[in-house]
């Protein structure tokens, strides 16, 4: 069982994500910087993984304010959280999760709590965010699992998995295991999902550990497999979902999503309700980051492209809505109209 952020009594646990599959390490964050920079550098990637993690910076900045001043309290809690929104663009479950922990802080506060009992107030609350999360991978799981045909082959793009959640189950591959667990004989073909390569890495590593077959291919290699008919469904995670079912994911997603309908393939997609922003009216609106050009010209410390050549590192792209065929969130399945469906669960 994989959980790769954890609250202890020293600090918050951490699987240094970078360096699998070949170590692995676990790190010790003792300050929201240290937590902050993680989120940057990759130690933890993957939209519910970073939300948790940004959940667990904010409560460790709150811990370690040695003040006694509340107004002074607020504003090294107003700072913290910015930090912490600076790191990345895309995952809207970071900003949901700074902004849940605000709303704690602000209720505490109102309600006349010391600064001591606000501090243990938002260390439960971390852990809260935390649990949910998993106990949100569950039910996707069971939802999800429900759609998948016995005896079939789900492709992935990313690591949707439990690396990059709270944990144990996963978005995308929580949707395998949950079919996994229903006695279904789930096969996976992972795309490499260049130039991070967090399917090679991380969803090959993962599945690898809970002995579900995996076949990892070349990105380019996905339209050739499903013309094969080697592949029955694609199932992807999300970093955010437009409040009209347009979904942003890592950069090759709307790639694949266009090749599973020339080929008939149903398209789903699997994130908790984190991950849906409804301020945000279509994917137009999501911000989409650029990571460093290095990505692409090296692997590790080889060059790959010659010395100054123009490079474009978007880290995640948009799939349009029409091409999504459901969309599996903890409260169950959406179907198209998604402005209609996607409301109607945050309701329920
Ligand atoms: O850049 P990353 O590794 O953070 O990107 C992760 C993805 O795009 C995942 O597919 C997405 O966050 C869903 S994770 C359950």
């Amino acid at each position: 069982m994989i959980i790769p952020v954890e609250w202890t009594d020293e600090g918050v646990k951490m699987l240094d994500q970078r360096l699998l599959p070949t170590e692995e390490k676990w790190l010790m964050l003792k300050t929201y910087k240290e937590v902050a920079d993680s989120i940057t550098d990759m130690v933890v990637r993957g939209a519910p993984a970073i939300g948790v993690s940004a959940a667990y910076g904010v409560a460790l900045g709150a811990q370690n304010f040695v003040g006694t001043n509340m107004a002074d309290f607020e504003e090294e809690i107003d700072f913290v959280s910015q930090t912490l929104a600076k790191t990345r663009p895309t995952a809207v479950n970071l900003f949901w999760a700074i902004d849940r922990m605000n709303r704690t802080f602000q209720t505490a506060k109102a309600d006349g709590k010391s600064i001591s009992e606000i501090k243990q107030i938002l260390i439960e609350d971390s852990k809260a965010i935390h649990e949910e999360d998993i106990e949100s991978q569950r039910l996707i799981a069971k939802f999800g699992g429900e759609l998948l045909a016995d005896n079939s082959t789900v492709l992935t793009h990313c690591n949707a998995g439990a690396l990059a959640t709270g944990g144990v189950w996963g978005t995308a591959l929580g949707v395998v295991r949950g079919a996994v667990a229903d006695g279904k004989s789930i096969s996976v073909i992972a795309d490499e999902t260049r130039p991070y390569l967090q399917g090679a890495r991380l969803t090959a590593w993962e599945l690898l550990q809970d002995d579900i077959p995996v076949t990892l291919i070349t990105d380019n290699m996905s339209g050739h497999v499903m013309k094969k008919g080697r592949v029955q469904a694609v199932v992807v995670g999300s970093d955010r979902i437009a409040a009209n079912g347009d979904v942003a994911n890592k950069i090759g997603t709307y790639m694949v999503a266009v090749l599973a309908k020339q080929h008939n393939i149903p398209f789903y997609v699997a994130a908790p309700l984190s991950t849906v922003d409804l301020n945000c009216p279509t994917g137009e609106e999501i911000p989409i980051e650029e990571r460093n050009i290095r990505e692409i010209t090296h692997v590790r410390d080889i060059q790959l492209a010659p010395e100054g050549i123009d490079v474009s590192n978007y880290a995640f792209d948009v799939t349009p809505n029409d091409l999504v065929t459901a969309i599996i969130t903890e409260k169950g399945v959406a179907r198209a109209p998604y402005s209609e469906s996607l409301r109607k669960q945050f309701e329920e």
